[in-house]
């Protein structure tokens, strides 16, 4: 197991539930939250992914459960958020990762695939939470936690559909933060920047376009599965227990640059010209 910067048993006695927890960065997360003592139980769509996913959990001896399921239908997720009570007890975390995700001009995106993207993310985000709503407040020091992107803080082409659904989870979240403080539950996001080595990077970053981005990033290089992992435990964490509200940008400072209109290059040769020009 690699090293973590963590205590081992950070998250001892959580249980939580991850939506599109069987692959990618949402399988990273519960892993990670596995690591640190937590009990996970991962939803999605297809069983198989899921049977995979907590057999290899299993393998690390971590404690980990299946419930398969559509986020965008309120019965199934009422049906996760009660397997994982039966199965572990409590509810304590429930992450929202299930998404969809595909490059498509708007002139170009039906009012079905614009749908598509709105039920996955927004709604499903919706439904589980509100399914979650009892057993977060049992839980009396519980989490919800979202993951958006940066995609909507700036006009991503061919992400309409996307920006629209990550914006409401944004509002969404900032709305129950304050609704249901009162009741111990905090409410937070994480917004990945381009992370390597996963379907949205395969989806979003074609054709050698991930390179071109690594070289952009003011951290230059990709994200990897850990940094969003590690960014997870510690909002799971008591030390962000008094942060609710907050969306964790963690994308190596990338939404924050915009390309340059004088290059370093040029500024030499300007500067070399006519000093303190
Ligand atoms: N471009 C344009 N429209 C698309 C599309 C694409 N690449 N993929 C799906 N759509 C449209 C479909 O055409 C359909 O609209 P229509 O009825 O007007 O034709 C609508 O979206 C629903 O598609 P469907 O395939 O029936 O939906 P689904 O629920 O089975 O699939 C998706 C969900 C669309 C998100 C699918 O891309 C998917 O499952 N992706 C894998 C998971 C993923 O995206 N992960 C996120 C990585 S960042």
């Amino acid at each position: 197991m690699p090293q973590s910067p963590f205590r081992h048993d950070l998250l001892q006695g959580k249980v939580a539930l991850i939506t599109g927890g069987g692959t990618g960065i949402c399988f990273g997360i519960a892993q990670e939250l596995a690591r640190h003592g937590a009990s996970v139980v991962l939803m999605g769509r297809r069983e198989e992914v899921l049977k995979e996913a907590v057999a290899a959990l299993h393998k690390e001896g971590l404690k980990a459960a299946f419930v398969s399921g559509d986020v965008r239908d309120f019965g199934q997720a009422e049906k996760a958020v009660a397997t994982t009570v039966a199965t572990f007890g409590r509810l304590d975390i429930l992450l929202n990762g299930a998404a969809g995700n595909f490059l498509c001009p708007t002139d170009q995106l039906s009012a079905n695939g614009f749908k598509t993207v709105i039920d996955i993310d927004l709604l499903g985000t919706f439904n589980m939470t509100r399914a979650a709503f009892k057993d977060l407040k049992s839980s009396g020091d519980s989490l919800v936690l979202n993951i958006s992107a940066t995609l909507h803080y700036q006009g991503t082409l061919m992400q309409a559909h996307v920006m629209a659904a990550k914006a409401g989870i944004e509002a969404l979240g900032r709305n129950l933060a304050c609704e249901w403080g009162e009741h111990g539950i905090r409410v937070c996001a994480i917004a990945p920047g381009a992370i390597g080595d996963t379907e949205g990077m395969r989806r979003l970053a074609p054709m050698g376009a991930d390179k071109k981005i690594a070289a952009e990033v003011p951290l230059r290089r990709l994200g990897s599965i850990q940094d969003i992992a590690h960014a997870a435990v510690f909002l799971s964490s008591s030390a962000a227990s008094y942060i609710t509200g907050e969306v964790l940008v963690v994308d190596g400072g990338a939404w924050l640059i915009k390309p340059a209109l004088v290059t370093r290059e040029m500024w030499e040769k300007l500067a070399a010209k006519s000093p303190r020009a």
